[in-house]
């Protein structure tokens, strides 16, 4: 990838947005969101979503976020399996940190065996702070999810 951009995105990319996550979470216990899904979610009040890539219809990363008065969440986060390691999902988070409040605690779920994920959100600063038992999956394997949450250095200004 030559150039990669950020732009925000909102419910009229859902038909783009969720061809990229299905692609993103084939083999994973996450269920890819449907068109529809991720029109919903983006239409609640608080969302946030941004893409990756070198144009914007045709995007090779996304983070969808949500702020709320107490903290903000990460609700989803994925980038191409042929343009992984290049830091893309880093400069998403960084999107996404430099739109909320600078005080704000950032929490997120994920699978446990998701050992790619889990060593990326050590690298932004996430630490465990709880597990939630058979949280993804179906068909009969279920899989825990690890509570993560980051929060900011206080300020010594
Ligand atoms: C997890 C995921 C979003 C990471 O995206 P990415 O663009 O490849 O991540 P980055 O290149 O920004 O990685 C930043 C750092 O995170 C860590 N990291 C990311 N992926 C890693 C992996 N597979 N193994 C080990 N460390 C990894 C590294 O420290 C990396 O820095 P480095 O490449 O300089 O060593 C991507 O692998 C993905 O989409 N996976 C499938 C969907 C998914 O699991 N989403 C998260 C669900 S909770």
């Amino acid at each position: 990838m030559t150039q990669a951009r950020i732009w925000p995105v909102g419910e009229e990319m859902a038909a783009v947005l969720s061809r990229l996550h299905i692609t993103c979470f084939d083999p994973l216990p996450e269920t890819p969101w449907s068109k529809t899904a991720m029109r919903t979610i983006l239409r609640m009040p608080g969302t946030r979503g941004y893409v990756i890539g070198e144009a914007r219809e045709a995007p090779r990363g996304l983070l969808i976020g949500r702020e709320t008065a107490e903290d903000a969440e990460i609700l989803t986060v994925c980038v191409a399996p042929d343009v992984r390691r290049h830091g893309l999902a880093r400069d998403l988070f960084a999107a996404f940190l430099a739109d909320i409040a600078p005080d704000a605690r950032l929490v997120l779920e994920v699978a446990v065996d998701n050992d790619g994920a889990i060593r990326l959100y050590e690298s932004l600063g996430f630490q465990e702070i709880g597990r939630r038992p058979a949280y993804y999956g179906g068909g009969g394997t279920r899989v825990d999810a690890l509570v993560l949450a980051r929060t900011p250095e206080p300020s010594n200004t």
